[in-house]
């Protein structure tokens, strides 16, 4: 039996730091164990031009702990009014790495997102000819579909027709939650991705609303029926290039979380290596725990990969972590897998 595994240093490509206080609060979670994350622009305003980007760079790297080595990889919120040359200067200087595109009010903080996908076509042929990743926040927001529906229709009524009409764009569906989003994401060549969340590999909807209704594993896309996380854990675990890890990390204090209208969001950041330890292992792919987690998205992002090591092992007694993060904005609570888990990240 395998207890002790080590792995190049794991990067998180999809993260949600926010900003000030709470983003002070929330990066040791994350600098603790991995070397790069991708970082949402979904602030609010949003990150949409190169000087925001460039502007919440610096933030970020004005409170990285001290003993941090760590690298945020920057990414822009796509408009309908985001200028192609801006873009495209911003991503030839390196300090993008993707642009995100939310569908308006389909998540947190997405109101600035697109409404009509043919105001983006210049951008996305831009994006095309130069090889910037789309990152795309795959639901659609009409109220008449049902909302465990949402993914599977935004695969064929959106992305599919965009990927369609742009040929070479390079396209990252995050936080897959269904089989019809690792199915899809099969279909495509080398061009096409696709990040998954811890959380998604742990819960269904069921852990959601069986026995009472449980705020602190609400987030968007929703967990979907157990047959799709299965999918989940057999796409994360295959060792396919296209599947890497994004966690997906959403702070939301507790008095929003705990609320009559709840925001939508999982806080994993604290304890997501362990708990994918735990999870590959059940799987029998603990040899393939590095590819998920340190090597596939790197290599999609054509970043080199972390020459530093992160070493677990599986101990007698299970892992403990605190249950909230104090954050001036009020508790934010960890997400709890429900069962305990014997992996701990070698300090
Ligand atoms: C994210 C957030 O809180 O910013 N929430 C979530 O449920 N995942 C936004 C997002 O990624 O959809
Ligand atoms: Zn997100």
């Amino acid at each position: 039996m395998v207890s002790e595994i080590t792995l190049r240093r794991p990067d998180d490509m999809h993260l949600h730091l926010r900003d000030g206080a709470m983003m002070r609060a929330v990066l040791p979670e994350t600098t603790r164990h991995f070397a790069r994350a991708i970082v949402m622009p979904n602030l609010v305003p949003p990150v949409v031009t190169s000087r925001d980007a460039s502007a919440y760079r610096d933030r970020i790297l004005a409170e990285l702990p001290a003993d941090a080595a760590f690298e945020p990889l920057m990414t822009l919120y796509l408009t309908e009014a985001t200028d192609p040359a801006d873009l495209v200067a911003a991503h030839e200087s390196g300090l993008i790495k993707a642009v995100k595109l939310y569908p308006a009010g389909a998540t947190t903080n997405s109101q600035s997102g697109v409404r009509d996908f043919e105001k983006i076509r210049a951008v996305l042929d831009a994006m095309a000819e130069t090889g910037v990743p789309l990152c795309v926040h795959g639901e659609v927001t009409d109220p008449s579909v049902d909302i465990f529906d949402r993914e599977a229709a935004f695969i064929d009524r959106v992305l599919d027709p965009i990927r369609r009409a742009t040929p070479g764009l390079r396209v990252v569906m995050e936080h897959v939650t269904t089989k019809d989003g690792v199915d899809y994401a099969r279909s495509g060549g080398p061009d096409l991705a696709a990040t998954i969340t811890t959380h998604h590999l742990v819960i269904n909807r069921n852990h959601i609303l069986a026995g009472g209704i449980r705020p602190h594993y609400y987030c968007l896309p929703v967990a979907k029926r157990e047959k799709h996380r299965l999918a989940l854990r057999a796409a994360a675990t295959s060792g396919e290039a296209r599947f890497f890890l994004g966690t997906d990390s959403a702070p939301h204090p507790d008095h929003l979380k705990e609320h009559a209208c709840g925001c939508a969001g999982c806080f994993t950041a604290t304890n997501t290596m362990p708990l994918l330890a735990h999870i590959f292992e059940e799987e029998t792919a603990l040899d393939r725990l590095e590819a998920f987690a340190s090597i596939n998205g790197a290599t999609f992002y054509g970043l080199p990969l972390n020459e530093a090591r992160l070493t677990l092992k599986k101990r007698d007694a299970a892992m403990v972590w605190p249950e909230k993060i104090g954050t001036e904005a009020g508790p934010v609570t960890v997400f709890d897998p429900g069962f305990p888990v014997f992996w701990h990240v070698s300090e």
